[in-house]
């Protein structure tokens, strides 16, 4: 069972102004897809605090799989794509590609998540939107396929000939 962590990026949520939906959300949908949620975190659209907050996650937590919810849009304060790109040794451009490929069959607003999504150590680090339902649909698009990701990043090789094939596969 991989251990996973939920950020959720957001001012109002941060001050308590508005409850967390997405978080919850996002974290029973990791739970029912087989991860343990180890910890689940709200910080404001800061974005040396939500850099702070992926290291931790990722170096002491040693989560597997951070994901995050909110910040990815145009306003001015919607910086977690850079937050995580700046933790990040690597990035994961497919996922995000993937998400937004599933989301533009939903609504041409899909293309205005900035999403990212890349590896620190041992972690994998994803973006989310932050509305409940866009959140709910950017990673019901690509959960199924992620556990595959972490093992090749995890539990040495993994054999991608054996586990790809057609659509509906991990
Ligand atoms: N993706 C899906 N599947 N469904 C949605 O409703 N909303 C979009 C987009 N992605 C949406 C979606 C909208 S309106 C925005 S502004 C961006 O996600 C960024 O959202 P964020 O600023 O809450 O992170």
């Amino acid at each position: 069972m991989y251990q996973a962590a939920v950020v959720t990026v957001s001012d109002r949520s941060a001050r308590g102004e508005r409850p967390d939906e997405a978080g919850p959300l996002v974290a029973s949908l990791l739970e029912a897809a087989g991860y343990e949620v180890a910890e689940r975190r709200i910080v404001p659209d800061e974005r040396a605090e939500i850099e702070q907050v992926l290291i931790e996650l990722a170096d002491r937590r040693q989560a597997a799989l951070v994901v995050t919810t909110g910040g990815t849009g145009f306003s001015p304060r919607d910086v977690t794509p850079e937050a995580t790109a700046a933790v990040c040794g690597r990035m994961a451009p497919g996922i995000p590609e993937a998400m937004r490929a599933a989301s533009l069959a939903v609504t041409p607003r899909a293309m205005l998540s900035r999403a990212a999504a890349g590896i620190r150590g041992g972690t994998l680090i994803v973006n989310l939107p932050g509305s409940p339902k866009a959140a709910r649909e950017n990673l019901e698009a690509v959960l199924p396929t992620l556990e595959h990701g972490l093992k090749m990043l995890l539990g040495g090789p993994a054999d991608c000939a054996k586990e790809t094939g057609g659509a509906g596969n991990s």
